[in-house]
């Protein structure tokens, strides 16, 4: 699991270019699954098992795209200017770093600021690529990075940069790997373009029309020094996923992962977060409606260059899912 996640995190694929990332999916999953297909958005389905009359259709999605920057304007002096690619706030970029696609490497600075405690808006920020003139500098308007940051191996604890959603693609690739034969249809999907309003999960879904959905992603934790926001704590196990700003997620999904838990005797918790959203979101509303719900691997400062998962929450969302689809399933 650790290698496999420390390969998901260090590919660059910010939202709409997840090109490398799936790349790297596939190679993963040959001789795993019985296709392989890119739809029109370039979301990665992998389909397992038989479709027939009498059974289920089970979606699982975990989107393969991370946040990151992308260039707007290149000054004469060779400093880019830059946007956001999703949830990039201005107190976790300043004094950062960023790779771009091109493998070209810069240093967010700022104009100056007065204040030694505060940050200013990304208007504000540029990117020192190293040069001193536009000519030189090896980007240009529309190049996009993601933040470079080094994985590190805490032990239990993992840190990365991209550990949304890379580790909810590592438990679904693990749990491909581990499901020998089902008796459902599973229609596996890397999802594209989550990080910027969950965009490519929706026509996914449209086109595989399951019978019932999960999307596995990473949620808040309210477990250090202050915290109560969530009751989610990280190593306590993966969590269902019954409520955010975007979903309600559907009750019956919701208890046939609790009784899916019980039945493999991994530890489970129950989130609910007030910002943000998954791609249970589109997928639930997409089509005629799919009954959708949420398997999510507690995360620490998510959307940070140093997200922090605990390995043992990832092996054990890999065994809830194996537990979960190896039998018939059933609303
Ligand atoms: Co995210
Ligand atoms: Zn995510």
């Amino acid at each position: 699991m650790k290698s496999l996640i420390k390969k998901l995190v260090e590919t660059t694929a910010p939202s709409g270019y997840e090109a490398n990332i799936r790349k790297v999916i596939e190679a993963e999953l040959k001789g795993h699954v019985d296709s392989l297909t890119v739809d029109p958005l370039g979301n990665l389905i992998a389909l397992k098992g038989e479709k027939t009359a009498d059974n289920t259709t089970v979606m699982l999605a975990a989107h393969m795209d991370e946040i990151g920057l992308m260039v707007t304007h290149v000054d004469e002096n060779g400093f880019a200017r830059f946007t956001r690619i999703g949830g990039v706030f201005p107190r976790n970029t300043a004094g950062g770093r960023v790779r771009f696609l091109n493998g070209a490497a810069g240093v967010i600075g700022m104009e100056p600021h007065s204040s030694l405690s505060s940050v200013p808006e990304l208007e504000k920020m540029f990117i020192d690529l190293g040069v001193s003139s536009a000519k030189d500098c090896p980007v240009e308007i529309g190049d996009v990075a993601v933040f470079e940051r080094t994985f590190e191996d805490l032990g239990n604890r993992l840190v990365s940069k991209a550990m949304d959603d890379r580790s909810g693609v590592a438990v679904l690739i693990a749990a491909l790997q581990q499901i020998k034969s089902t008796p459902n249809q599973i229609a596996a999907v890397f999802t594209v373009q989550e990080e910027v309003g969950t965009r490519g999960a929706g026509p996914a879904a449209f086109g595989i029309n399951p019978d019932l959905a999960i999307a596995i992603d990473v949620t808040l934790c309210g477990d250090t020094p202050l915290d109560n926001s969530s009751q989610v704590r990280l190593g306590d196990g993966p969590a269902v996923h019954i409520k955010d700003a975007g979903t309600l997620a559907d009750p019956r999904v919701s208890a046939w992962i609790r009784q899916g838990a019980k039945a493999a005797k991994v530890p489970f918790q129950t989130s609910i977060i007030s910002r943000g959203t998954t791609d249970a979101y589109t997928i639930q509303t997409s089509g005629a409606g799919v009954p959708t719900s949420g398997i999510s691997i507690p995360c620490r400062y998510i959307h940070s260059p140093s997200e922090m998962v605990d390995v043992r929450d990832l092996e054990n969302s890999v065994k809830l899912i194996v537990q979960l689809l190896s039998n018939q399933v059933k609303l």
